[in-house]
């Protein structure tokens, strides 16, 4: 596997930056919830052509997402479309009638089940000749998706790949049948295991974002009932420092969205942080103490990424 190049290292300008707290995946064969996703308050619309979609229904999902992508007004969300996976047959044509039939109105492309640089590598190819040969005026951007022991490993070689890559998602069905966990309830957290079962994968899938930086974002959690299992699982991912999670239905929504945003109260402390940081600071001291507590540069650091997050929620 090829070493990080020091200039991968760092944010990215050119990268734009994105509200990506909740992803709303949508069937992409059901013109019903391609329409419905437009009302729903998702910081990010996710068509998907993969698992979502049986294998006879690919290509007329396609259509029906181009013609989604054409007439709905997804505005005010990221758009996203999920294509297959680079081993079955499907992924080079879905690639190429999306961004034909409606490449203007995409802002990123999922790609799922990535193990290895190389089909990251045949995308940007094949994405860049399609740009260049339609004209488009957008850059689309990419999203992959780690569901298996081998994506996990080489995360960084595939995270490295292109400047496309916006986002690093987690994907807990495939990954838990990949590693041969006795599961079949997709994001579920076992009570088994004796603390948070996807505690590695998340926090690699973190690290790895921020070295590029990327968002790194959690899967599913299918059981949509269970608003308490579902609030558990986002928050036990905000906690390291995920930045959002997809959700299957729209009920989801707003619990993912208030876990993916700071409080007033969190936001509130960190502005009086900032503000008694910059009153020591005139007075030529680093650190100081704001009630009993020492503060300094990684305090400004910590409060300025929470204010960050909170206007970027419109706080
Ligand atoms: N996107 C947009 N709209 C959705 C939706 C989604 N993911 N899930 C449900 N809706 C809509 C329904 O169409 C329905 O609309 P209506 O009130 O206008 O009739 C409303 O929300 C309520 O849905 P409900 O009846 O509770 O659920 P359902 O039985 O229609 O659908 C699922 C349940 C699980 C089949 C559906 O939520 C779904 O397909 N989710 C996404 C699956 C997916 O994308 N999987 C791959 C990624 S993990
Ligand atoms: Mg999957």
């Amino acid at each position: 596997m090829p070493v990080v190049p020091f200039q991968a290292l760092g944010p990215r300008l050119e990268r734009p930056t994105r509200l990506r707290r909740s992803i709303l995946s949508v069937p992409g064969s059901s013109e019903k919830m391609l329409a419905k996703a437009v009302t729903t308050e998702a910081d990010e619309v996710l068509l998907d052509l993969e698992d979502a979609v049986a294998a006879a229904e690919k290509p007329t999902a396609r259509a029906k997402i181009v013609e989604a992508l054409n007439t709905h007004d997804y505005s005010g969300k990221v758009v996203a479309v999920r294509v297959n996976d680079a081993a079955g047959p499907f992924q080079y044509r879905d690639v190429i009638e999306l961004v034909r039939g409606a490449g203007g109105h995409i802002d990123t492309l999922v790609l799922p089940k990535v193990q290895h640089p190389g089909e990251v590598w045949f995308v940007e190819h094949l994405l860049s000749q399609l740009e260049r040969d339609l004209g488009l005026d957008n850059r689309i951007g990419l999203e992959l998706q780690f569901e298996s022991g081998a994506g996990v490993t080489f995360v960084s070689a595939i995270a490295e790949v292109t400047d496309r890559t916006e986002a690093l998602v987690f994907g807990p069905g495939d990954y838990a049948a990949d590693l041969g966990l006795d599961q079949t309830d997709i994001g579920r957290i076992e009570r088994g295991y004796p603390g948070h079962q996807w505690h590695y994968v998340l926090s690699r899938l973190v690290t790895t974002a921020r070295a590029f930086g990327a968002d790194a974002i959690d899967g599913p959690f299918a059981d949509f009932r269970d608003e308490r299992g579902l609030r558990e699982s986002a928050g036990l991912a905000r906690h390291l420092g995920i930045d959002g999670k997809w959700c299957i239905h729209p009920s989801q929504i707003p619990v993912v969205n208030h876990t993916f945003t700071p409080s007033a109260t969190a936001v509130g402390r960190a502005r009086e942080v900032l503000e008694a940081l910059a009153q020591a600071k005139s007075a030529g001291a680093g650190a100081t103490a704001l009630d009993g507590a020492m503060i300094d540069e990684a305090t400004r650091r910590m409060a300025e990424r929470i204010v960050a997050r909170g206007e970027a929620a419109g706080m």
